[in-house]
């Protein structure tokens, strides 16, 4: 029998108890500038929890505090950071969830205002030099900001921070890991010709842009637990197609490479790398056709994420029992609708394989 959106995933000796996943998605909620959790992280991921979604991943959380996108991002670059994480996580799985962190580094697009502010790049003393492969900064109208090639001391200490950090997200309760490589931030910049000038062993050919992700890759799962799954987003597309840039065919390519170094789930997005992007559609699951590609192509037994317009719960329900995915990945549905996969159970009479919080019986 196929699986459907309320059979467990079971990756190495983690049960994700559905096939729901809220996607990351920052907050910008930090009150001082130190990337500590703070009451409305925790309000926000437990009430997911709440809600039945299977995995409860944080938003982008900083390995250094050069990798935030903004001043308020959450960061995981010391042990306080740890210690304000371990309660959230605490009660995601008091709820039956699975609690996943998504560890990050902004790269060239770090050192902006918040949406609500603009998102405009900090040009005074609040803001930083960002660091990326090559010295181009994001092609902003105006100002920009500052943009460092980085050098071969920095990419040791990038990995050593991206270690460092998931001992602390393991130490602080997380069982997911996930890279986020994706959209544009330093690790997708490593991968794309678009971003990625450099003439040395991190640029050039496709194992050179891809050497950074591996190695990082191969770091955490070293001090990552065996029993724990490591997932990796990436953008499958640039979204380019008028120039030398990342495409899925090299997506598909890195999922068989990530896999054989121990990851368990590729989470399959797109775009983000220029502002040029030419998006064909974001309609319902305008992303979905790339975590096919990725399922279908990869020569690795690897678990496909898709994500992107997944709104409904028969929608969800198809990409698992149709083979397009392995998990149903949601994101601004989830900031509509926190009891998401509570009322998918409920419109798709499983609500008897779904922990229902004995609170709210008389709801669902
Ligand atoms: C995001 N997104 C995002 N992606 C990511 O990998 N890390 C992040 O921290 C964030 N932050 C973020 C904040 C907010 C407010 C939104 C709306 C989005 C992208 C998100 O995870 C998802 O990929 C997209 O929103 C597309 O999925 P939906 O929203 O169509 O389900």
């Amino acid at each position: 029998m196929s699986a459907d959106l309320f059979t467990p995933l079971e990756l190495r000796g983690t049960e994700i108890p559905n096939r729901v996943m809220v996607s990351p998605m920052c907050q910008y909620s930090c009150e001082g500038r130190d990337g500590l959790a703070t009451d409305w992280h925790h309000t926000h991921l437990a009430s997911r929890a709440v809600g039945g979604a299977g995995l409860v991943m944080t938003e982008a959380t900083a390995v250094e505090p050069r990798g935030r996108i903004t001043p308020h991002d959450l960061g995981i670059w010391s042990d306080d950071h740890t210690d304000a994480l371990a309660d959230i996580t605490a009660s995601i799985r008091e709820q039956g969830s699975v609690p996943g962190i998504q560890l990050a580094h902004a790269g060239r697009k770090a050192s902006k205002t918040r949406p609500w502010e603009g998102s405009d790049p900090i040009t005074d003393d609040d803001g930083w030099e960002t660091i990326a492969p090559s010295a181009t900064p994001w092609p902003y109208e105006e100002e920009t900001v500052p943009t460092r090639e980085m050098t071969s001391d920095d990419i040791d200490d990038l990995i050593d921070s991206f270690r460092a950090a998931a001992e602390r997200a393991h130490e602080a309760g997380f069982r997911v890991a996930e890279i986020h490589a994706a959209h544009g931030y330093l690790l997708h910049e490593f991968l794309s010709p678009v971003t990625n000038q450099r003439d040395d062993e991190y640029g050039g050919s496709f194992r050179n842009r891809t050497r950074l992700l591996r190695e990082i890759t191969t770091e955490i799962r070293d001090v990552w637990p065996d029993d724990d799954p490591l997932f990796v987003r990436i953008s499958a597309t640039d979204w380019l197609p008028d120039r030398e840039s990342w495409d899925v065919s090299q997506s598909v390519r890195l999922a068989d490479d990530l896999a054989s170094l121990g990851v368990d789930l590729i989470d399959v997005s797109a775009g983000g790398i220029h502002p040029d992007q030419q998006i064909p559609s974001t309609g319902p699951g305008y992303q979905e056709r790339y975590a096919r590609r990725v399922k279908q192509d990869s020569d690795e037994d690897v678990a496909v994420g898709a994500v992107g317009g997944i709104t409904t719960a028969e929608q969800a329900d198809a990409l698992v029992r149709n083979e397009r995915a392995d998990l149903a990945i949601v994101g601004r549905e989830h900031l509509r609708d926190p009891y998401f996969a509570l009322h998918a159970a409920q419109e798709l009479d499983r609500l008897d394989d779904v922990e229902v919080p004995v609170q709210y019986h008389r709801a669902f």
